[in-house]
């Protein structure tokens, strides 16, 4: 889908997020600035996470979680340097688990996702328009 603002962004996102069940992984690929922290925004509030929390790139934490009608875990490796400092956290038990996990520049560290991880990925076409392909079955379908 084409997105014109970071509103319809977030509305792909939260009706991606209506198509969710527990344990499903959720990978955000495309360049800084292309919207996929926007994009967890919307699939927070389609999730049902409070107004109040605020999401934003988990920097420091490398996850954050987020509680809604199910778990919301978030993930962003842009910083990570090596798939090692990924362990010990017990990432197979966020993917096995209760919720939803997004990980935003998941293709730095292919492998690390299990096979059944939905892509979504990101262009930047002009200052505001981005294109966002979400796989088939998961998206909004409009003739
Ligand atoms: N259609 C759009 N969708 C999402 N973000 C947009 C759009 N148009 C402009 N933007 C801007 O692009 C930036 C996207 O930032 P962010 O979501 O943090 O990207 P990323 O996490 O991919 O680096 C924001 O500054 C936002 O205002
Ligand atoms: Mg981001």
């Amino acid at each position: 889908m084409i997105s014109r603002s970071i509103e319809e962004t977030q509305k792909c996102a939260s009706d991606l997020a209506r198509r969710l069940k527990p344990g499903d992984v959720v990978a955000l690929v495309g360049d800084l600035g292309a919207g996929k922290t926007a994009f967890v925004q919307g699939l927070a509030k389609g999730l049902g996470v409070p107004k109040d929390a605020y999401v934003r790139s988990p920097t420091f934490t490398l996850i954050a979680e987020y509680s809604g009608r199910m778990p919301l875990y978030h993930l962003d490796l842009y910083r990570l340097r090596d798939a090692r400092e990924l362990d010990g956290l017990g990432l197979e038990e966020y993917f096995d688990g209760r919720g939803i996990t997004v990980v935003e520049w998941a293709d730095r560290f292919p492998g690390i996702l299990p096979e059944r991880t939905i892509t979504v990925s990101f262009s930047i076409v002009d200052e505001t328009t981005r294109e966002i392909v979400v796989p088939a079955g998961y998206g909004t379908h409009r003739p």
